[in-house]
């Protein structure tokens, strides 16, 4: 009987089982395909992605994977990438990295970036491996918040990431441009290019944790980063207030459908310490509740509204914060992990 492959059988699987359709994936233009990760995802989602013709495709791979010749296609055709990033993934993360999580929200502004920088700093205080995928293409803020410039250099083994003061791994897209205020004007093919990049042509050695920043919304980086990276789960961040909460629900659901984990929830700015000692809650009454019962994963954390946050923030000194929130953020998101595996 004759072979199908069809759009929704996981490129992986094909290359896997019918190894000489490599060179037509390939030859259509999609380079990831001998990635152990750019792979995972549909035919017809690769093809989405690197904007291909679906149906000549399909056609070209049964026929390859039926033993029938495959005429006229193209050389290897390298990954699209923004200035300065080298071609090709290199896939050499695969079992290096022992947990992925990614930091998202259905709303702007709420505190993703600080709670991906605060974990990170937290396990690396506990003596973990940590690295920060800034998967915020368009609007990276994670360097800045390490206080961390420079341009990655290509080392033997792909692209070194930078390090921060405490030794955090860290790659944003900043990085690769000639001046921190120029724009990245990409479409969405493009944001997904990059960012499978950051995963498969970084070196970022052995790691046991990779976190994962994304932009607000459920557009392309949170779908790429969903469908292409071995994610154990995400961290939904939100605060006090309802319009937040509403978004962030959008952004649940999305997780939800792709069939992710929710590994907990932040609660971010949820109060504010007078100097009287009392807590204000600013934006309202805490919906921590509705989160949980929501998401149906555990609260990780509240953190409160905290100036300090903001100074070091601004000044590129995150790492020298401490607070009990932040500790408990720490303990909380490791048990978190262990349970959602
Ligand atoms: N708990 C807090 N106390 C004080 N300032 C905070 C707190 N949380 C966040 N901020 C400040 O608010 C700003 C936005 O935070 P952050 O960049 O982490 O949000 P985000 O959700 O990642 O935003 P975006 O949607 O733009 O990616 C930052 O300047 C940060 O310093
Ligand atoms: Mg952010």
């Amino acid at each position: 009987m004759a072979v199908e492959i069809t759009a929704d059988m996981i490129i992986h699987d094909v290359v896997t089982k019918y190894p000489q359709t490599l060179k037509v994936f390939q030859g259509h233009g999609l380079p990831c395909t001998a990635c152990e990760v750019g792979s995972r995802e549909s035919v017809a989602g690769g093809a989405r992605t690197h904007s291909l013709q679906l149906e000549p495709l399909l056609a070209d791979l049964n026929r390859a994977a039926n033993g029938e010749p495959v005429v006229g296609l193209k050389p290897e055709r390298k990954m699209p990438t923004g200035k300065g990033i080298p071609l090709q993934m290199a896939g050499q993360t695969g079992g290096k990295i022992r947990h992925v999580v990614a930091v998202m929200s259905g709303k702007g502004g709420v505190g993703k970036s600080l709670v991906t920088g605060l974990t990170a700093i937290a396990l690396q205080r506990q003596g973990m491996k940590v690295g920060i995928l800034d998967g915020d293409i368009t609007g990276p803020s994670i360097a800045r918040m390490f206080g961390i410039k420079g341009n990655p250099e290509k080392g033997a083994e792909g692209i070194e990431p930078l390090v921060s003061k405490t030794g955090i791994k860290i790659i944003s897209m900043n990085m690769f441009l000639p001046n921190a205020t120029d724009p990245v004007i990409w479409r969405g093919p493009m944001i997904a290019s990059a960012i499978k990049q950051f995963w498969g042509d970084v070196d970022w050695g052995r790691l046991d944790y990779l976190l994962i920043d994304l932009p607000p919304g459920t557009s392309d980086a949170p779908m790429t980063v969903m469908q292409s990276l071995p994610l154990d789960g995400v961290v939904i961040v939100s605060s006090p207030q309802l319009l937040a909460l509403d978004v962030v629900k959008k952004c649940i659901k999305m997780v939800q459908t792709l069939k992710g984990k929710i590994i907990g929830v932040v609660e971010n700015m949820a109060y504010l310490t007078l100097p009287d000692g009392q807590q204000m809650e600013v934006y309202g009454p805490s919906q921590g509740t509705d989160l949980v019962v929501t998401t149906g994963s555990p609260l990780l954390t509240q953190l409160p509204i905290d100036p300090q946050i903001a100074k070091l923030c601004d000044a590129g000194d995150i790492e020298d914060y401490d607070s009990p929130a932040f500790t408990a953020l720490a303990n909380n998101f490791i048990k978190a992990v262990k349970l959602a595996r």
